[in-house]
């Protein structure tokens, strides 16, 4: 959905910035702006500032910054169209409603429909469960020790023994035989004989991330089979790219999260405080939610079963945590089972310590790895460290891997230079197989472009910082150099904007550009051009000099390209033209030096 730029820059200036960050944070007055203490990283003296006049934030111990709009995205972890629509409503401003095709409405409508069923239904269990009907379940999940309020965070609830209970509460609120067949809570025989789906269970209503029921799990009071019955996949129920208690664990604001197995473990890690904890759906691991977690964090602690299916599901999960670039550790959850057991015997605070020295995946690797073989026997040891040896060339660091090496070495007391002599004959096997591919001068040469690429996108970025804090440059430059020579995509979208804002208003507005970019990437990108700042203290003389080293190198590099183009397309005049331009530099380079 598209919105018109007006009506973003409405809602922008509707809500300003200190009320609402001020609404999170405890701000004080200090000179121009606010300080308070930065939402997004841990810190106990004040380095988040918010400025009035520039509608802005940034936090000058962890670098973030962006607009109310950025602001709201982080905190709450919204998509900017959600962002949008809960600032708009703030202020009292009405969002047009989506040009939508016919089957897309019809599909919208049946989702809010069967989103509407779920609520209902989670309502009545819920109510169930406060009944006398639902004693036994209550009693059962007092035994396990669930606080009152917990069963009310996660609005658990019970589904009684009439095998039709729900399906006659359902038909009374309207819903017809349809639609709750689509809901999975009620199943249809071919006799057409109708019956709930859940039946003498506790119920565990999953939620997506908005807080909106989607389906439910439901656990037998005690030990009957199958332990655990879960809605079917449904319009909204995709158990792969849903965790629970991820609505509650995006905002926890702790600097990782927990991946565990269980309902149970989830609720009980969340009552202990740990707010941070999320379960799969009763099915494996996918690379979706690692996705999905990503948005949210960049480590996680895998508090898998201790058992062998536990195991096994933990081994399954790392490669998919770290495909999806986040770093996974595993706690050591030894002698208890699961971390809801764990909590029960040895409390919340021996659970935080096995989390703080929870385990590197390699080594955890290492040690699943050493139960196939007997260790006593030389040559099952032998064959158990060249296992390892080979697993060490994911390492492509040297000093990383010498670090494992150490790890490995010590633990199993073998010596380092003989465990890196195995590692390193590995390695040159590896180098051989590949010795017709010059693997290592080609990355070597590409390290070097990296590093030029990554010092012209800087001095595009310092360009850009000083155009915001200094408009008078506009002037100066504006023969020189345009949006055009910003060879950095989204730099020169900016730059597109700056300069055509300093055309019609003789002003930048930093906080309206933000909000012009659609992907995060984009806006915090883009919202780190208006918090740097030009390092240390300049003379006059010092700051022109480095501004016009700056033009030089961005027109340079700029002219550079457009002459690779020419020549690519044989263009005769367009070279000319470069070339003029290219001897103009020079003499510009004085004027500018002189002026
Ligand atoms: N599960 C399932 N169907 C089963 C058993 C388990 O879908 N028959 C799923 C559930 O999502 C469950 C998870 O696998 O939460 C882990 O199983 P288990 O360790 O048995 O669950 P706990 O939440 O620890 O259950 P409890 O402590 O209540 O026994
Ligand atoms: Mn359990």
């Amino acid at each position: 959905m598209f919105y018109p730029e007006e009506l973003v820059e409405e809602i922008r200036l509707k809500n300003d910035i200190v009320d609402i960050i001020g609404s999170y944070v405890k701000l004080q007055k200090k000179g121009g702006s606010y300080m308070g203490l930065c939402p997004f990283h841990n810190e106990k003296s004040p380095s988040f500032s918010v400025s009035s006049s520039k509608q802005m934030y940034h936090c000058f111990g962890c670098g973030v910054g962006g607009n109310v709009f950025t602001f709201i995205m982080e905190y709450e972890n919204y998509t900017f169209v959600e962002t949008l629509k809960y600032l708009a409503d703030r202020a009292g401003i009405n969002l047009p409603e989506a040009q939508y095709s016919e089957e897309a409405k019809k599909q919208a409508g049946l989702k809010a429909r069967l989103l509407e069923i779920n609520k209902e239904a989670a309502k009545y269990f819920y109510y169930q469960l406060k009944s006398r009907r639902g004693q036994a379940a209550y009693d059962y999940l007092k035994k396990r020790e669930i606080s009152e309020e917990t069963i009310k965070q996660f609005g658990l609830g019970y589904s009684n023994k009439t095998g039709d209970d729900l399906y006659q509460y359902l038909k009374h609120l309207g819903y017809e035989d349809s639609i709750l067949r689509e809901s999975g809570l009620i199943s249809f025989d071919e006799t057409r004989k109708v019956y709930d789906k859940f039946w003498n269970r506790v119920m565990y209503p999953i939620m997506d991330v908005n807080n909106r029921v989607i389906g439910f799990g439901g656990r037998v009071l005690g030990d009957g089979m199958p332990k655990y019955l879960n809605s079917p996949e449904t319009k909204l129920f995709d158990k792969s790219r849903n965790l629970y208690g991820l609505n509650f664990a995006r905002i926890s604001r702790k600097p990782n999260m927990i991946i565990c197995e269980g309902y149970m473990d989830v609720i009980a890690l969340h009552q202990a405080d740990f707010t941070n904890a999320v379960a799969s759906l009763g099915t494996a691991f996918t690379g979706l939610q690692a996705n999905l977690l990503k948005r949210y964090t960049k480590e996680v602690l895998l508090t898998y079963d201790s058992d062998e299916a536990g195991i096994k599901a933990a081994l399954r999960a790392i490669p998919i945590l770290k495909e999806a670039g986040l770093t996974a550790k595993v706690v050591d959850m030894k002698p208890y089972k699961d971390p809801d057991e764990f909590i029960k015997a040895l409390g919340a605070e021996e659970f935080k310590k096995r989390m703080d020295t929870a385990g590197n995946v390699f080594l955890f690797e290492v040690e699943v790895l050493e139960r196939e073989y007997d260790l006593n026997d030389p040559e099952q040891k032998t064959r158990f460290f060249n296992e390892i040896a080979k697993k060490m060339l994911v390492f492509t660091e040297e000093i990383e891997r010498n670090i494992y090496i150490e790890a490995v070495a010590s633990k199993y007391r073998i010596g380092f230079d003989n465990l890196k002599k195995l590692v390193n004959r590995y390695g040159a096997q590896l180098v051989v197989g590949q010795n017709d591919q010059p693997k290592e001068r080609i990355t070597q040469g590409q390290k070097q472009k990296n590093k030029s690429e990554d010092g012209m996108k800087q001095s595009q970025k310092i360009l850009l910082t000083w155009l915001i804090e200094d408009t008078g440059i506009f002037d100066k430059i504006k023969d020189i150099i345009g949006p055009g020579d910003f060879t950095e995509n989204l730099y020169r979208q900016v730059a597109e904007i700056l300069f055509c804002q300093y055309e019609t208003e003789h002003a930048v507005t930093p906080a309206k550009i933000i909000n012009r970019f659609e992907s995060k990437e984009e806006q915090n990108e883009a919202a780190s051009l208006f918090n740097m700042t030009i390092r240390g203290e300049m003379s006059d003389l010092e700051r022109r000099k480095a501004l016009e080293e700056t033009i030089m190198r961005i027109k340079k590099n700029s002219l550079d390209v457009q002459s690779k183009k020419a020549i690519e397309n044989n263009d005769i005049q367009a070279l000319q033209n470069i070339i003029r331009e290219q001897a103009d530099l020079q003499k510009l380079h004085i004027s500018f030096h002189d002026g």
